[in-house]
């Protein structure tokens, strides 16, 4: 998809989307105006959110599709809601088979045009976005021809505008990166690849990446995470990627960790044959932190940031880690294994104990598919969190409000923590089934040696079961744009 920035002449483009608000619905171009006004006084397009009524007419002797998309009230119109309806304007047009496009961003002063040209790039680059490599008969698609439109902007609105397409542009590039890794199969995607990917993003986008193997990986005393991995024939990875936009203040580092479970069969405590289909996503984590650094780098933020991923599958075999063994970790602790299948806990606090005393994190943002009781009680569109900073949250919360990416905090109450004391170890794996998106949370808690700490448990919010305006059934990329912008908002302070 080829995207760019056009001040208003609409005719050339097979197809001119244009949205428009409810009780305001209006553009400047005379010809089409009528038409419009005549549509909404016949009831037949009243611009309220969702509606969609699209006709062809001859333009310059040429013929041209007209989208109308409602966007509902100007005073409730949100980004989220551009992105949305970005989305449903790009799919329609590849539904009718038409290639070259403008979108029309509408006339309103809530929003920036600037800001609302982001939303539409994004909605309009990940709604195009398929993974179809494995299909060996597809029908070619022609390449869209994207232009962002907007009337009567002078020349700084323009530049705004331009630049907030790159950015959008780059943001989605970063989801796309995510959304990819996340839908490659495991025997595509392994700790060995993962890694290498990595590896190229980095070249690409600005930022340093070591991989380390499993010697190091012993060397380092990660316990945990090796217990989960040595029965996999497939070696982890432990893979560093650091980007340093803030020279000036190298002290100062964020510090993302990854859950890369390349596979999940549940080892020993295996999980039913349904369960076990889709857990080639179980690097959600590690896939959205790769994707959020590309971005960070590519718009090389004044800020410095390092990611971890602790990478590996969780398998069965006659070396494998068994439920009630007891197992060490880096920071020392010991771990009473009740579950193989509450692997993910212990592959990142070893991730969370290195990169706070090897790569000197102050902040930490672990982002994990991690417990089905996320899923159980938020869904698919919203990410559970837990922390022990009310501010870094908060921080959190801002960000996500910004992008559309939900989220809803979880309590953290003392009671709790008592589920994952064991009575012969420090900790065990898993709390049992009650409130096992908070225990899971607390678990790599203990881990954080009170550094300001925020978990993203995205079980839910990584993977679609159904498509939506922007998304497609599969991986999302979830939650690649918020971490970006919870980076970026630290700039503009
Ligand atoms: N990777 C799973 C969590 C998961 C489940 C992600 C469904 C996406 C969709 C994780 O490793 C796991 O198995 N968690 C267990 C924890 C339990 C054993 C305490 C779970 O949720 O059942
Ligand atoms: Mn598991
Ligand atoms: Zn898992």
């Amino acid at each position: 998809m080829n995207i760019g920035f056009k001040s208003m002449t609409c005719s050339e483009v097979d197809a001119l989307v244009v949205y428009l608000l409810e009780k305001k619905i209006s553009t400047p171009n005379e010809e089409l105006n009528k038409f419009i006004k005549a549509l909404e006084e016949r009831e037949l397009f009243l611009g309220k959110k969702g509606e969609l009524y699209s006709f062809t007419r001859e333009k310059d002797s040429k013929l041209q599709t007209v989208i109308l998309i409602g966007l509902g009230k100007e005073e409730e119109l949100t980004l989220e809601e551009l992105r949305t309806a970005s989305g449903k304007g790009v799919k329609k047009c590849k539904e009718l088979k038409l290639s070259s496009i403008t979108l029309r961003i509408p006339d309103t002063e809530k929003i920036e045009k600037a800001e609302m040209a982001k939303a539409v790039v994004y909605g309009a680059k990940l709604a195009n976005y398929k993974f179809d490599k494995y299909k060996t008969s597809k029908k070619e698609e022609k390449e869209l021809n994207v232009s962002i439109g907007a009337h009567g902007v002078d020349d700084s609105v323009k530049k705004e505008i331009i630049s907030a397409i790159e950015e959008g542009i780059t943001i989605a590039d970063g989801v796309i990166i995510a959304r990819d890794l996340v839908n490659e199969p495991s025997n595509v995607i392994y700790p060995e690849t993962l890694a290498n990917e990595a590896v190229s993003v980095g070249a690409e986008s600005g930022f340093q990446v070591e991989v380390y193997d499993v010697e190091k990986i012993k060397d380092l005393k990660m316990e945990a995470f090796y217990n989960v991995a040595k029965a996999a024939e497939k070696e982890p990875k432990f893979i560093v990627m650091r980007y340093f936009g803030d020279k000036d203040n190298k002290d100062n580092i964020l510090g993302l960790v990854g859950k890369g479970l390349t596979y999940d069969s549940g080892g020993y405590s295996i999980k039913p044959t349904g369960s076990m289909v889709d857990m080639k996503s179980d690097m959600g984590g590690a896939a959205s932190v790769i994707g959020a650094m590309s971005v960070i780098a590519k718009r090389k933020l004044k800020t410095n940031v390092v990611a971890v991923v602790a990478a590996c599958e969780n398998l069965i075999a006659g070396n494998a880690y068994k439920p009630g063994e007891i197992i060490g970790s880096m920071a020392g602790k010991t771990i009473e294994v009740v579950n193989t299948d509450a692997e993910g806990r212990l592959t990142l606090v070893d991730a969370v104990h290195y990169i706070i005393e090897k790569e000197n994190a102050k902040e930490i943002i672990d982002v994990a598919t991690l417990t089905g009781a996320a899923l159980v009680a938020l869904g698919e569109t919203t990410t559970a969190i837990l922390t022990n900073n009310q501010g870094f949250y908060n921080e959190l919360k801002v960000a996500s409000d910004y992008t559309g990416e939900k989220i809803w905090q979880l309590p953290a109450f003392e009671e709790y923590r008592k589920l994952i004391k064991s009575d012969i170890a420090d900790l065990k794996n898993s709390g049992g089934r009650f409130a096992g998106t908070i225990t899971a949370g607390l678990f790599i808690e203990e881990f954080v040696q009170n550094k300001p700490w925020l978990h993203l448990d995205i079980a839910g919010t990584s993977w679609a079961s159904a498509n939506s305006d922007y998304c497609i059934k599969g991986a999302t990329g979830a939650p690649v744009s918020t971490l970006y912008q919870l980076v970026k908002n630290r700039e503009d302070k």
